[in-house]
């Protein structure tokens, strides 16, 4: 009996292999349908968007694992805006600085590479970079935003374009409309930063990526990613299935 349900079990994960190969083989063709919706609601002086930006999210988009995900940055948080005369005024949660914090970053986002991503990506590598450079950097205490080092580290070569912005109605035009964005999502923003995986905002999932992103976005991913696995997320999945085509069999054949 024990023999049989081996071969059975072996037979069983062989199956599953071939399929899982077959899949990730089609995935490497085309990873752009098979994305994974990343929206990120922070702040660009907020502590613990600083750390999420810095620990979590920009480290996983340095491996494979960025090819899974198409990243929508939306620089606004708890901030809230007044229209007056046709301008925006806004005022944000750690102040003023922040504002123009929030500005710096919505006017990268909108001028580099016209907010094209960069080829390949579901982001822009730059755009990308530039902001965990700002967020890493910032000096919350006198305002600070190293524009300059940052765009030279990570290559931005129209820094004047995105300067010119920042003082400019742009720029107040770029954050508002990430302001509407924010208020899609909730009005007002629970919790800063809030993590959203395909659209749909999910209180556990936004809590782990925060302390885990790699294992909160293989949630989100099909198949058993190699680096999923590896980050200990596809683990527990695995023998819990091992675990279960056992009881079954063992119903099966005693
Ligand atoms: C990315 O994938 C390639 C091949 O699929 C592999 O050789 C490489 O080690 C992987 N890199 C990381 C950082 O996992
Ligand atoms: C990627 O995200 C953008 C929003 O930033 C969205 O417009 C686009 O449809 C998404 N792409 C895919 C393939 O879902
Ligand atoms: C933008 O305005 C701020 C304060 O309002 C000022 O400190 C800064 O120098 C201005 N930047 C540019 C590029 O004009």
């Amino acid at each position: 009996m024990l023999f049989l349900s081996s071969i059975v079990l072996v037979l069983f994960s062989c199956g599953y292999s071939l399929a899982q190969h077959e899949h990730h083989n089609h995935m490497q063709h085309n990873h752009e349908e098979h994305r994974v919706n990343v929206a990120v609601y922070y702040e660009s002086l907020c502590p613990d968007s600083r750390k999420f930006f810095t620990q979590q999210l920009y480290p996983s988009l340095q491996g494979n694992l960025s090819h899974y995900v198409n990243l929508t940055l939306v620089p606004y948080g708890k901030t809230t805006s007044e229209l007056n005369l046709n301008e925006h005024t806004f005022t944000c949660h750690h102040g003023p600085n922040e504002c123009r914090g929030n500005k710096i970053q919505a006017c990268a986002l909108r001028l580099i590479d016209a907010g094209q991503n960069t080829e390949g990506l579901g982001f822009n590598k730059i755009a990308t970079g530039f902001i965990n450079c700002l967020m890493d950097k910032a000096d919350r205490e006198k305002g600070y935003f190293p524009t300059m080092d940052c765009a030279q580290i990570n290559h931005v070569a129209n820094l004047n374009t995105i300067d010119n912005c920042v003082n400019h109605t742009d720029a107040s035009n770029y954050l508002s409309k990430f302001g509407e964005l924010t208020d899609k999502l909730q009005k007002p923003l629970q919790s800063v930063p809030t993590i959203v995986f395909n659209n749909v905002y999910n209180k556990e999932d936004s809590d782990l990526a925060q302390i885990n992103f790699v294992r909160a976005l293989c949630k989100h991913i099909p198949g058993d990613k190699p680096e999923c696995i590896k980050s200990g997320a596809g683990i527990l999945q695995m023998s819990f299935v091992v675990v279960a085509v056992s009881i079954i069999l063992s119903k099966f054949f005693s």
